[in-house]
């Protein structure tokens, strides 16, 4: 181990790696693509999708057709949305969409868009149908091959369509609504009022996978291991004989891009972890040793700790506090960068929604991310990011299938600016010590008890708030720790942790008891939203 300076101590492992022998590039894998009109809709379709282990992409709804066909689809889905099609200012697609050159699925506002599109006639429904319906199947041909002709089906619209366009039929209907399904076998197009993609929609499933698998002819290609097979290959092919630095920040998408571009590239990649001195309790040692032992990756460990407690002396509000963060991370990676020499490619794990967002994001900015997986394409460097396609869970099965340790693949998510978001009010060394300790208490507990898989993130956060107390009959005035625990499916939505009352209990007389100074633990009863996961 090498060690200098404060800023700049660093560790150099540099175990020699056997390149893996090189694998075939597979061809792309069949695919279809989502038109988005309305972001959480055509999340859950292209989840479906991909279950169904046919890749999906999600595209704004406007791109281009010739983009569209650039892609070689085997087919559309077009996503619901919120807006009613004669409005105007209306979501539209290129019209050339529904020219039957590639089959279509519109759902909801897609089928009432497509009805529109071809001559059909959408209007406000007589009554608005939402929730659990009755839904009566008249053509069990393709899309409803193999379910019953009576089934129960979610529906969420106002408008419907009042009249078909010209070589469509009904093929299915509720009691409300003759037209709750419409095919055109002969141009491939398909509609659909109810949401197949919904757990509400049981059945909904089967529906998607006969348009993926028999209307479209689609071969499900799409598994974690095809996908690590060819983009090791692509990988390697893109970096020759050049070099790669990738920062780690502790969390699974990181590790896992690290782990991918070192099984394609083997020691022509360094990883650079820039330890800030905003982390968990031993977690720096942890990544660390987990690299050490899971993959003896070419590893520079940075000392940073004090130049970001410097940065961040007398900062106290939370934006500042992100910039001011964000910003140092920058500079120590450079530097390091730097140090390095020669390297052309930076990877990073950056995932889809993060891509699908930012290329249709209208949404008010809540918070400044930091993100270690979100360093800005700095100067020289060409960005390796094969992750760019997948989401989370889907990341976290290439970790697992790459052999990273379950307490990697299924960490909770950290925020990248740390503990310092955590810690309401200034940054000192003394409050970031109690926070440390407080969320140690926190995590220990509520992984003896078996419950960090069914939570999202569990963390205590540092009050600028101090309490009057009373311990051995003495008045206390001490600090106060709010403890956080959430439930989520993807940090977009959150509800607070019903976490059993002995644990609460516990995990307040242990923090009261062990960290002087911290006379008081309240617990975070607030889903997101109307507040966010974080307090910062
Ligand atoms: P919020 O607080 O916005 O957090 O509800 C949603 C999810 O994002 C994490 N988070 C961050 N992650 N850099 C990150 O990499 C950040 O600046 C950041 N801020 C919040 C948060 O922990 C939660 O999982």
């Amino acid at each position: 181990m090498r060690e200098r300076g404060n800023a700049g101590a660093r560790e150099q492992v540099t175990d020699s790696l056997d390149r893996v022998p090189p694998f075939p590039r597979s061809p792309v894998p069949d695919t279809v693509v989502v038109l988005d009109f309305g972001a959480q809709y055509a999340q859950l379709i292209a989840r479906r999708v991909r279950e169904s282990r046919v890749r999906s992409l999600i595209l704004p709804y406007d791109t281009p057709f010739d983009e569209i066909l650039g892609l070689q689809p085997r087919g559309l889905i077009l996503s619901g949305g919120p807006a009613s099609v004669y409005e105007q200012g209306a979501p539209r697609c290129d019209p050339r969409v529904f020219s039957g050159r590639v089959p279509v699925l519109g759902i909801c506002y897609g089928m009432q868009l497509m009805a529109h599109g071809l001559g059909g006639r959408t209007a406000p429904a007589g009554h608005r149908e939402y929730g659990r319906t009755r839904l009566y199947v008249d053509d069990r041909g393709d899309l409803f091959a193999g379910l019953e002709s009576r089934l129960l089906c979610w529906m969420s619209h106002g408008d419907s369509v009042t009249q078909l366009p010209e070589g469509f039929s009904a093929i299915a209907r509720t009691d409300g609504n003759p037209v709750a399904a419409m095919a055109d076998r002969r141009r491939g197009l398909f509609g659909l009022q109810f949401h197949p993609e919904v757990t509400h929609t049981p059945w909904g499933i089967q529906v998607l996978q006969n348009f993926l698998y028999e209307v479209c002819g689609a071969r499900a290609q799409w598994t974690m291991a095809s996908f690590i097979e060819t983009q090791t290959a692509a990988i390697r092919e893109q970096v020759g004989d050049g070099r790669a630095i990738c920062a780690l920040s502790g969390g699974v998408d990181s590790a896992a891009a690290a782990a991918l571009v070192h099984r394609a590239v083997g020691d022509q990649l360094t990883c650079i972890f820039v330890d800030h001195g905003l982390l968990r309790r031993g977690e720096s040692e942890q990544v660390i040793q987990t690299f050490r032992d899971h993959f003896q990756i070419p590893l520079v460990h940075v000392d940073a700790r004090r130049r970001f407690l410097g940065r961040l002396a007398g900062v106290a509000e939370p934006e500042q506090k992100r910039r001011a963060i964000g910003e140092e991370f920058i500079a120590v990676f450079e530097e390091e960068a730097r140090n390095l020499g020669k390297a052309q490619f930076l990877a990073q794990g950056t995932l889809y929604p993060d891509v699908i967002e930012s290329g249709t994001r209208t949404a008010a900015r809540i918070k400044t991310h930091h993100n270690v997986g979100g360093l800005p394409a700095m100067l020289q460097f060409t960005l390796i990011e094969p992750f760019r396609e997948l989401f989370k869970d889907e990341v976290r099965e290439v970790g697992r299938q790459l052999g990273l340790p379950d307490e990697m693949v299924f960490r909770h998510p950290f925020p990248g600016p740390g503990l310092a978001i955590r810690v309401l009010g200034e940054v000192t060394e003394e409050r970031l010590d109690l926070a440390r300790g407080a969320d140690a208490i926190v995590l220990e507990e509520i992984r003896s008890a078996g419950l960090m898989r069914e939570t999202w993130q569990a963390f205590a956060v540092l009050l600028p708030v101090h309490s009057v107390g009373v311990k051995g009959d003495a008045r206390t005035y001490g600090h106060t720790v709010v403890v956080r625990a959430v439930t989520s499916e993807d940090g977009m939505t959150a509800d607070w942790a019903r976490l059993p009352e002995d644990l609460l209990e516990r995990v307040a007389s242990r923090i009261t008891r062990e960290l002087p100074g911290i006379s008081r633990v309240v617990y975070d009863i607030t889903s997101k939203p109307p507040a966010t996961i974080e307090w910062e």
